[in-house]
């Protein structure tokens, strides 16, 4: 039974000792349902084939609480309808007497009960992270649902236990016996229904004056997209209060709620427009690829036959323009941009790694189309499958690939590492990213480019050809952040004598400098020979650099 949904509508991540289940399987399902249907249908089925404990991970306790109400209610999702049956620290159903001594005893009791039960029930338990992580009762509690546990496979009226909370925290004795699934954020209609319902309350009580026209509207729900329903309220309720009107303005006070919120999450980072793709200098190859891949997850491209990239890995020699052109990416798309530190997943807790990570992924998709930027992600992955990896990095790990693998959300990936022989292999396989590209030392034309942007930059004004060539001509084997160094040396050293800035301020700077390429020179040979057998190089061939030899650069 369990084997034949786990074809048709589940998936696995097998990377993780737990299981953990995806909602987005199918692309051709998923396009047709909502997350929430998904969600709904996948409850179900879990319910129906007696998962021992379900944990529903959510932030939204109210929400889900509903959701899983309509669930055990609902017989075309599980044929026999439950009644529900709620336990807190603060609240238990009236059925069930309270233990007056002890919280943990009133669980246990609680549990007792469930032995009990002769009508068809779900138990839904929250709070109950507090006791795992609590060396006082946690082997009881252990011990008490391993008692009833095959008594929810075998009893002759279904029952079902939930576990809810916003945090999935479990003892490593349980761990094969949890299947954790996701609750989604709300839905844009659901945002929607939010905004509508403040819109007709504030302009009746509060005398909030309304200013905007559909489109403005839908930008409003656009913007609080990857935030609970509770945020999103409080977000508008902030932008109707600071000026007593609701206007378009208002989009930038909703986004900078949601930065807030992101950022708090210590996970993700939502960055702001910034760098434009004319800002970075050369990988005339890679910008190529990226200009041609603009609007291809529009309605008009997927009925054209295309399907949204997935994303690339950026690989290469420091200081070259990798997380440059991953900033650059979400202005040439106008797309928001969401940054990832893999370092921030690791938790403490069995459980909270794996958590962390579907939570990022989950508000990235909240907020798709967008942009998810991995910043080196070699120190996150670093490690895994070795010996020294205590399991939490391979199942973060095999989470993100899975995900990348079959995500059909347009949340496009850009990862950049500066060191890929730590990588898994498995990173590199096809299916993951679309490409990966190498990003090498700049050519002398790349070079060319990169100084004139530099200079322009501080100088606000065009350079004469002769003065930026002869800074090229100098620097060979400089990378682009070598260059832009050297020019801001050349700047300070001017601005200390209080005068001109003159080409020799420059060339005195690219003297004193030793560049990377000629202290790390078989490092930079080994990443070439690497990745000429595995990515395609960021700047075109007929642009390539001279193939230069180690300590011979000038
Ligand atoms: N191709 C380039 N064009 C313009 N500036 C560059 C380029 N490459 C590097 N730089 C400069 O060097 C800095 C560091 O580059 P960065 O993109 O962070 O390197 P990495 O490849 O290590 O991620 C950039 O902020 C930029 O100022
Ligand atoms: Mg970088």
């Amino acid at each position: 039974m369990v084997d034949k949904l786990h074809r048709l509508d589940l998936l696995s991540f097998t990377a993780s000792p737990s299981v953990y289940y995806n909602m987005g399987v199918n692309g051709n399902i998923r396009a047709r349902r909502s997350m929430m249907e998904h969600f709904q249908r996948l409850l179900g089925h879990m319910m129906r084939a007696r998962f021992p404990f379900i944990h529903v991970l959510s932030w939204e306790e109210g929400r889900a609480l509903e959701t899983i109400k309509f669930v055990a209610e609902n017989s075309e999702l599980i044929k026999t309808k439950r009644q529900v049956f709620t336990w807190s620290l603060l609240h238990a159903d009236g059925k069930y007497d309270r233990c007056t001594d002890s919280p943990a005893k009133d669980l246990l009791s609680f549990l007792s009960h469930i032995e009990q039960s002769t009508v068809p029930s779900v138990f839904v338990i929250m709070d109950i992270h507090y006791f795992f992580t609590d060396n006082s009762v946690v082997h009881e509690l252990v011990r008490g649902l391993k008692m009833i546990q095959p008594y929810v496979k075998r009893a002759k009226e279904p029952i079902n236990i939930i576990f809810l909370s916003a945090t999935a925290v479990f003892p490593r004795e349980l761990e094969k016996e949890v299947s954790v699934i996701d609750f989604p954020l709300p839905s844009r209609n659901e945002i929607e229904q939010v905004l509508d319902s403040m819109i007709e309350a504030n302009e009746q009580m509060a005398g909030i004056q309304i200013d905007l026209d559909a489109d403005d509207k839908e930008r409003l729900v656009q913007a609080a997209l990857g935030l609970t329903l509770g945020e999103a309220e409080n977000a508008y309720a902030l932008a109707m209060v600071k000026d007593g009107r609701l206007s378009k303005d208002d989009v930038d006070i909703v986004l900078e709620e949601k930065r807030q919120i992101i950022k708090r999450s210590n996970l993700l980072e939502y960055i702001g427009a910034g760098i434009q793709l004319d800002e970075v200098g050369g990988l005339d190859q890679l910008k190529s690829w990226l200009g041609k891949r603009n609007g291809s997850w529009s309605e008009q491209a997927v009925q054209y036959g295309l399907t949204a990239p997935k994303g690339v890995l950026l690989t290469g020699v420091p200081g070259c323009g990798k997380s440059l052109v991953a900033k650059a990416v979400s202005s040439l798309w106008k797309l928001p941009l969401l940054r990832l530190d893999v370092g921030k997943l690791f938790g403490m807790w069995i459980g909270t790694s794996e958590a962390n990570i579907r939570s990022a992924i989950q508000t990235a998709e909240a907020i798709a189309p967008c942009v998810l930027w991995i910043d080196e992600i070699e120190k996150g992955f670093r490690g895994v499958n070795s010996s020294g990896d205590s399991g939490a990095a391979s199942r973060v790990f095999g989470t993100f690939l899975t995900w990348m693998q079959e995500k059909t959300k347009m949340v496009f990936v850009i990862a950049t590492a500066n060191d890929i022989s730590n990588l898994p292999p498995e990173m590199m396989r096809k299916g993951r990213f679309d490409e990966i590209f190498f990003v090498d030392l700049p050519n002398r034309e790349e070079r060319k480019q990169i100084v004139r942007l530099h200079l322009h930059k501080r100088l606000k004004r065009q350079v004469e050809p002769s003065i930026v060539q002869e800074i090229v001509e100098q620097t060979e084997g400089f990378s682009g952040a070598e260059l832009e160094q050297v020019i801001v040396s050349g700047f300070f050293e001017a601005f200390a004598e209080r005068r001109v800035v003159v080409l020799d301020d420059i060339l005195l700077a690219i003297r004193s400098t030793v560049p990377l390429s000629v202290t790390q020179a078989e490092r930079i040979q080994q990443l070439r020979s690497w990745a000429e057998m595995r990515a395609i190089p960021a700047t075109s061939k007929e642009n390539l650099v001279q193939i230069t030899r180690p300590g011979s650069f000038r």
